[in-house]
């Protein structure tokens, strides 16, 4: 069984507000906060790329787990916007962490599922060979997607969030996760220039593809709602549990009206909501809510709390975790 030792996240210190939005864009701090409950958001500084803010979220962790990077077996990074294109995340990580040369990977590629994606992974690698396995959330989207399309570049901000896994000797366990793929939906959202099926080219990146989210919002929010909440509905039925037994659901944070309407659905008002504050951090956005929410007294010993996550691929997941 796997347990969590220890919870970590970071988010940059530079605030981007709707109404810093409003002045480089055709929106509105109206327009954003009615369609999406988003009111700013945190950008990575110039200096910073995507291992700085996951360095940042994997020591609090440790930190909060009494541990060192020494102790860590393994490492899982889920990011769909790495620090390069190859080599992935995790290799510049585990050196700068000064982590002893152990397993070290990336789960890329997921969108907003990775984390929970990465969760069931870990879970898995202990009950295999009890380890202790840290996962990172990390997403530096700031500096990838075009600063000129109004309708994808408002809803996202930067951040890490990070747990420590062991065996034993936890606050939280990984009960159970349950996960999916519906790849016929692969095209309708994700960054579809730069690998082997159209590459970079001059003239494509000229056009700017190269930071061109493609993105059917409405689909999107669709199918986010569709996932989410089946995903905990079929969490719940594995474990033998009901929603009256939750005490907090924590939602990837991409729309506070996706949100609501998974709240609604599921038939639950305990419902975890930071992204007014953050804005949509990907993978990270599932991580950072989970270390915020217990750093900040919204979880007690013997909660139990669910994750749940959606994402490009289209992936989804759902996590228990008894406190
Ligand atoms: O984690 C996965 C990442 N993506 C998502 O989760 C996205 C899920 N989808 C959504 O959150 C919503 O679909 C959006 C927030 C993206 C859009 O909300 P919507 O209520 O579905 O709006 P819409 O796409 O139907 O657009 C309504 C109007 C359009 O104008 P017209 O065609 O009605 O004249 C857009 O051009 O709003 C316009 N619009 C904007 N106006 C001001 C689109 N973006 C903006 C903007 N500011 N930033």
């Amino acid at each position: 069984m796997a347990e969590v030792l220890g919870f970590g996240g970071y988010v940059p210190e530079k605030v981007m507000s709707n109404e810093d939005w409003a002045r480089l864009v055709d929106t509105s701090d109206e327009w954003i906060t009615q369609r999406t409950g988003i009111k700013r958001r945190r950008f990575a500084a110039d200096h910073e790329a995507t291992a700085d803010l996951a360095e940042a979220a994997c020591r609090e962790a440790l930190e909060d787990a009494g541990l060192e990077p020494e102790d860590v077996d393994e490492l899982v990074v889920a990011t769909d916007t790495p620090e390069v294109y190859t080599p992935d995340t995790a290799a510049f990580l585990q050196h700068r962490m000064g982590m002893r040369e152990i397993p070290a990977y990336d789960l890329g590629g997921s969108g907003c599922a990775g984390f929970v994606q990465a969760l069931d992974v870990a879970r898995a690698r202990i009950a295999y060979r009890p380890r202790r396995v840290l996962v990172v959330g990390v997403e530096l989207i700031s500096r990838l997607i075009s600063w000129e399309d109004r309708s994808t570049c408002v809803l996202f901000g930067d951040g890490a969030g990070a747990v420590l896994l062991g065996p034993e000797g936890g606050r939280a366990r990984i009960l159970e996760v349950v996960t999916g793929t519906d790849g016929s939906k692969a095209d309708i959202l994700g960054l579809l220039t730069g690998g082997t099926r159209r590459p970079f080219t001059l003239e494509a990146a000229r056009r700017g593809d190269h930071r061109h989210l493609t993105m059917d919002g409405g689909e999107v929010f669709r199918e986010a709602v569709r996932r989410m909440s089946s995903a905990v509905e079929e969490l719940l039925g594995s474990i033998g549990r009901s929603i009256g037994d939750v005490a907090l659901v924590i939602p990837h944070q991409a729309n506070a009206r996706i949100i609501d309407v998974v709240g609604r659905k599921l038939g639950t008002g305990r419902v975890y909501v930071n992204l007014t504050e953050y804005g949509n951090t990907g993978s990270a956005s599932v991580p950072l809510a989970l270390w915020e929410a217990q750093a900040t007294g919204r979880i007690r010993p013997g909660d139990l709390v669910v994750l749940t996550a959606f994402g490009a691929g289209f992936h989804w997941g759902a996590a228990a975790l008894p406190f």
